[in-house]
């Protein structure tokens, strides 16, 4: 989180916490924020000394520079509903604002229009409650509705299952083209990737992980990745996928793994897919 009123853009790398619960999601955010703050990775502009132990969540974001994000559940979509369940997500967080706010799905059976969540999100943004906020799951066609709804310039991302499996080509390209950024959930298949052959290769040739080879290739195609680990190595260790670059030919051996394969689709929520 900043403290002036310009959101910072949609960081490179961020942290997942989808399926953790309790005590592993708590020491998962925590372990995250010392390493991302420990000396040897944070950014030198950004040096802050860690302070998450601290009781208060907020505290502890400010400290790591940190975005925070959260999403509005289906259930909520309703313009008199949004705000409110923002604001006790808000309660839930022990924090005023965070910095982006996500409709988690498009609306079931289009039961409430585009144009009215949206309205209510953009609403919330002007209440002060998120910084920036966007969609998720959102196909060309919804994308096209919400544009039509706030314009192209609000809509910080658009954030997508996609990995080596399942690359989403037409969905990143026009929101790129409408200058929403991409953000990859799953980039590592829910660790499907992590033993694909190809990739193992590169990642021989680099001296480094799989999962860094995968999180490097959405990066270096201009996604955000939110990789969750329970695991302190492994959180360690995909941090490091910021300073690997891939070659043209490794980028293009990545590329050529697409097979659509889809590992999200909960009954009823998905759109029909580009
Ligand atoms: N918008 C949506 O509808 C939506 C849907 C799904 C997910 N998401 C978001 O995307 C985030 C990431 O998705 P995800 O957690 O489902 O899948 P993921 O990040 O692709 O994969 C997580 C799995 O990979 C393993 N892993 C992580 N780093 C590893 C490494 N270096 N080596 C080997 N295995 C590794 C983890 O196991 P360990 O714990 O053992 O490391 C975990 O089992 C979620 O937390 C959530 O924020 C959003």
């Amino acid at each position: 989180m900043s403290n002036d009123n310009t959101p910072s853009p949609i960081p490179a790398f961020g942290l997942g916490t989808f399926r953790l619960k309790g005590q592993v999601v708590i020491d998962s955010v925590k372990t995250g924020l010392e390493l991302a703050t420990a000396p040897s990775t944070r950014p030198r502009s950004t040096a802050t000394k860690p302070r998450w132990a601290r009781p208060s969540p907020k505290a502890a974001w400010r400290a790591a520079s940190c975005c925070v994000t959260t999403k509005i559940w289906t259930d909520n979509y309703a313009k008199d509903k949004l705000v409110p369940s923002l604001k006790e997500s808000l309660a839930k967080l022990r924090t005023d604002h965070v910095d982006l706010t996500l409709i988690h799905w498009p609306s079931p059976g289009n039961a409430v229009p585009v144009a009215e969540f949206m309205g209510a999100l953009a609403e919330a943004k002007a209440q002060g409650l998120t910084r920036r906020i966007g969609v998720s799951n959102f196909n060309i066609a919804l994308m096209k509705e919400a544009i039509a709804a706030v314009g192209a310039a609000q809509i910080a991302t658009n954030q997508v299952e996609l990995h080596p499996y399942l690359q989403n080509r037409k969905v990143a390209e026009f929101a790129q083209s409408q200058g929403i950024h991409i953000t990859s959930y799953m980039t590592l298949a829910y660790g499907k990737v992590i033993n694909d052959p190809a990739i193992e290769a590169i990642a021989k040739a680099h001296g480094a992980t799989t999962a860094q080879v995968v999180l490097a290739w959405a990066m270096q195609l201009g996604y955000a990745v939110i990789p969750s680990s329970t695991k302190r190595a492994n959180l360690e260790g995909n941090l490091k996928a910021r300073q690997l670059r891939l070659s043209d030919a490794e980028m293009a051996q990545i590329a050529a793994l697409d097979r659509g394969e889809r590992l999200t689709d909960p009954a009823g929520l998905s759109p029909a897919w580009d």
